[in-house]
């Protein structure tokens, strides 16, 4: 068994390859490539932050041959005990152009929908493993409590149950049951615990209205009820590493508590995996890195997601060895735990090979993925408001106008942590537009006109205006204000004036103040963060799919409603936690 197989592994360790395995160094910051034979390097990652974190040649096979050759480095030390490559395929395996992207999380809360976020899971490990990278940082856990927080959109909801129940059924898509199964990915559960959960103003944003890297300020009993469940769920499929998170705790950071990361999580919830830092998190503990590393490692931290700092990090863990400020033992636990998962994966067995599979690189892309995207687009959709049937339109339309900042703009669909960790507006290879699905969608003589601002529309018979908010990821997409752009209110009143049905789509990664939108709009559907298939859109637009999406945070009507809770009786949001029409019949 996976735990005999490791411990006689670990007794022919060094404490230099035992400290190596719990290094894992972001692959733009390693100054020698031979430094993953020198340090026995346990793991290599491309991360989101800063750093050239994507290979010269920026496509599947300069992405693959680039993680094959860390690959064939880690093979060539003593034990030869091979990489973890790790990267944040959050939705699809993003990072690579031409990959299928797929909803964001706060989509797939809406969809309510275990089946299709297993199977975006399980497509999301195909195209990542066909890679070579065996690794992704996913998914996110988080019960987010304050929409301004710019990664609300990568929880589920706001309902606990429901971040356990589908970060349970992306764990099992991800690692596939089987982690030794060669279309499988290692899951990570994120970010440790009550990421979601910060206090406004207490966040690492310059001007003082953050909530990413913030403060948890809650008790106990609160933390355990809204933050845990997700990590339960998670532990329970199987997931073999979770994040800490870079936020704190009452004050104490995360991934320096060893209540949380030991008490709780290994010793209480069982947790049997490894716990891998979140990106340098060591620098952000304190001014003192030696005396951060062992207060980190001795709260039960097991692997340090490392950029330029490694050498020290080395050195100094080691150096904490000899003073026994780190005691060997926990040395070898955290050891153990990574060896523990790398055998699960069958990485050490003789079949392994590391090379990238040809079946899933044919498939990379492909239509079956594009299939399982769309289903998922469908079911993530909420239908807001409905007037006089406005929706499901007709194909037979003779002419329809699209318009608006997202009209025709797979960036923007897409969201953060796509192509580029902060995302980007404009093309995505691979993806459709909601412009170019309409006009699939209708018959081959019907007029599809386009404009950004709105204007334009006389002569069509009714309006699609696509509005909500450009990429952003983490404490970039914290705000202060939630109001929707002056630019995107003037395209609905420039379509407006055209004087028919409005239909307003809304691309944002969590609920927006819509102001007097939602007054204008005949029909107003919210689509978050969809991703590369548009087509999904289209087919709710125009009834080949009827809308079953169920919002999974309340909407808030103004921004003095905000933070808005999914169990607060007290205020009347706009639209409540759980609504969604159908078109009935
Ligand atoms: O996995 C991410 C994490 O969610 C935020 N900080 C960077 C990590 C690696 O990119």
């Amino acid at each position: 068994d996976q735990d005999r197989r490791a411990r006689a592994l670990l007794a022919t360790m060094t404490l230099d390859e035992k400290i190596g395995q719990m290094m894992q160094v972001e692959h733009g910051s390693l100054k020698d490539p031979n430094d993953i034979v020198k340090y026995h390097l346990g793991s290599i990652l491309s991360g989101g932050g800063s750093g050239p974190r994507n290979p010269e040649d920026h496509n599947l096979k300069g992405w693959t041959a680039m993680v094959q050759g860390f690959q064939t480095s880690a093979l060539s030390t003593r034990l030869a005990i091979p990489i973890l490559y790790g990267e944040d395929a959050l939705h699809g395996n993003g990072n690579v152009p031409g990959a299928v992207v797929f909803p964001h999380n706060i989509g797939l809360g809406a969809s309510r929908d275990p089946n299709i976020v297993r199977q975006a899971a399980r497509a999301t490990a195909e195209e990542v493993r066909a890679t070579g990278i065996n690794w992704s940082f996913a998914p996110c856990v988080a019960v987010p409590q304050d929409e301004r927080w710019g990664r609300t959109y990568e929880g589920y909801g706001q309902d606990p149950a429901l971040a356990s129940l589908l970060g349970a059924a992306a764990v099992e898509g991800l690692q596939g049951g089987r982690l030794s199964d060669a279309a499988s990915t290692l899951a990570c559960a994120k970010h440790f615990a009550a990421d979601g959960g910060t206090a406004y103003g207490s966040g690492y944003a310059k001007d003082g209205h953050g909530l990413d890297r913030g403060d948890a300020r809650i008790d106990e009993a609160t933390l355990r009820r809204v933050h845990l469940p997700g990590y339960a769920g998670a532990i329970q499929a199987g997931v073999g590493t979770i994040m800490p998170s870079f936020s704190s705790w009452n004050g104490v950071p995360c991934s320096a508590n060893a209540h949380l990361l030991t008490d709780i999580l290994k010793k209480e919830m069982g947790f049997e995996g490894f716990l891998i830092s979140d990106w340098d998190a060591i620098n952000l503990l304190g001014p003192d890195y030696k005396q951060d590393i062992a207060t980190s490692v001795n709260a039960g931290m097991d692997m340090f997601m490392i950029t330029d700092r490694y050498q020290t990090f080395f050195d100094d863990l080691k150096a904490l060895v000899g003073e026994g400020k780190v005691t060997p033992s926990r040395i070898d636990d955290a050891a153990l735990r990574i060896l523990r998962v790398k055998l699960a994966m069958g990485l050490m067995d003789k079949k392994f090979t590391a090379a990238a599979n040809e079946k899933l690189q044919a498939a990379f892309g492909g239509v079956e993925h594009r299939k399982i995207a769309r289903q998922a687009v469908r079911e993530s959709l909420v239908l807001l408001k409905n007037e006089r049937q406005t929706l499901p339109i007709a194909k037979t339309i003779k002419h329809i106008h699209i318009c608006g900042r997202g009209g025709d703009n797979i960036g923007m669909q897409c969201g953060g942590w796509t192509l580029n960790w902060q995302g980007q507006m404009g093309d995505v290879p691979g993806g459709t537009s909601i412009l170019s699905a309409v006009k699939s969608t209708v018959s081959k003589d019907a007029v599809v006109t386009y404009s950004k601002d709105g204007t334009g529309a006389e002569g069509a018979s009714l309006g699609v205006v696509v509005i909500g908010e450009s990429p952003y990821a983490e404490w970039f997409g914290d705000r202060a204000d939630l109001t929707l752009s002056q630019e995107d209110s003037d395209a609905v009143a420039n379509l407006k004036k055209a004087n028919i049905p409005v239909v307003v789509v809304v691309l944002s990664g969590r609920p927006i103040i819509l102001g007097d939108v939602v007054n204008q709009a005949d029909a107003l559907v919210a689509a978050w963060l969809p991703g590369t298939e548009g087509q999904g859109i289209a087919d709710v637009l125009f009834g080949d799919y009827k809308p079953t999406g169920k919002l999974s945070f309340p909407w808030p009507r103004s921004m003095d409603q905000i933070p808005l809770h999914y169990d607060d009786k007290t205020v009347a949001p706009l639209f409540p936690y759980g609504f969604g029409l159908g078109y009935g019949g």
